[in-house]
């Protein structure tokens, strides 16, 4: 693996690698003994903005022995119009790799090809792969294995994580249940396309029936933000609430990449009464991207 770029293009192989190694490092914790990262300096390059992003990577990468450096994407030329082509080929010339955050999936995919450095897909519009890889790997840590669970993702079921929990549930064949309203589901031909075990309804509690993981994600992902006043009224209801948790059968795991809008998404009471899942998986963050740092070949 050069690049961490989406879950699409990963295989099942890939996945439990890194998932194995996150296991590896949250073992090892802290600084790594043996510095793999050791005169290197990582870009993170972000055009939104991010807390458990931004400081499990800055965190992750020194922890590695590497340099981390933070361009908001504002502060540099890129924001005054200087293309992700030019800005990809100037970097490559001083730092070993690039962790980044923007709109455009193709950006992403467009500076891995242009440089040539190890990038990762710190979030894009189409995909977060390395929440997803995360969320799998404490899904592991609390339930031992994700074969024969049902994950149930209610909200919005076209955004960037949605989509990385189709590919994941694809390549590694678990179930997946998204509940979304119609206009936020996401399209047919890209689940056809993944295949495996995926059901998209607009009913929350079908979706939550029996269900191991509840999931949910805001109902405004950035980027989005003029769609706020249509989203809130296309979203009540799509919430993990008292009455999901009972029609999932009373004790799923109850997750949320973060930041939550308590009464939105979720509701505060199931919010708290899951709070040590929830930051747990804020942790697991910093391992898996320790793990997947480690094994991108330089
Ligand atoms: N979950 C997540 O990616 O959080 P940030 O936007 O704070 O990085
Ligand atoms: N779907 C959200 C994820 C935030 C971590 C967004 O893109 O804003």
């Amino acid at each position: 693996m050069r690049h961490l770029l989406n879950i699409e293009s990963l295989d099942a192989a890939e996945i439990k690698q890194i998932l194995a190694r996150a296991a590896e490092m949250k073992h090892l914790r802290g600084p790594h003994p043996e510095a793999p990262l050791a005169g290197e300096c990582w870009a993170l390059l972000f055009s939104k903005s991010s807390t458990r992003t931004r400081i499990s990577f800055e965190a992750g990468i020194r922890e590695l022995g590497g340099q981390p450096i933070f361009l908001a994407a504002n502060e540099i030329q890129l924001g005054r119009g200087e293309p992700i082509s030019d800005t990809a080929r100037v970097l490559s010339r001083m730092v070993q790799g690039a962790v980044i955050r923007t709109y455009a999936q193709g950006d992403v995919e467009q500076f891995a090809s242009l440089s040539g450095i190890r990038t990762i897909n710190a979030l894009t519009d189409l995909e977060h792969p390395c929440q997803i890889l995360s969320d799998l790997f404490t899904i592991i840590e609390k339930r031992g294995s994700l074969d024969g669970l049902t994950v149930t993702f209610i909200g919005d079921g076209d955004c960037n994580v949605a989509r990385s929990w189709i590919w994941a549930a694809a390549k590694l064949g678990f179930a997946l249940r998204l509940a979304a309203p119609a206009k936020f589901q996401p399209p047919a031909e890209l689940v056809r396309r993944a295949g495996g075990d995926i059901v998209v309804t607009d009913d929350v509690l079908g979706a939550s029936a029996g269900a191991d993981v509840l999931y949910t994600d805001v109902w405004v992902s950035m980027g989005k933000e003029e769609e706020t006043a249509f989203r809130l009224a296309q979203f009540g209801g799509y919430q993990i609430n008292q009455a999901a948790v009972a029609a999932a059968g009373g004790t799923p795991l109850v997750m949320h990449c973060l930041p939550a809008y308590r009464g939105k998404e979720i509701t505060s009471e199931v919010f708290e009464a899951n709070a040590g899942t929830i930051f747990d998986q804020a942790e697991n963050r910093l391992h898996t991207q320790k793990a997947i740092l480690t094994l991108l070949a330089p």
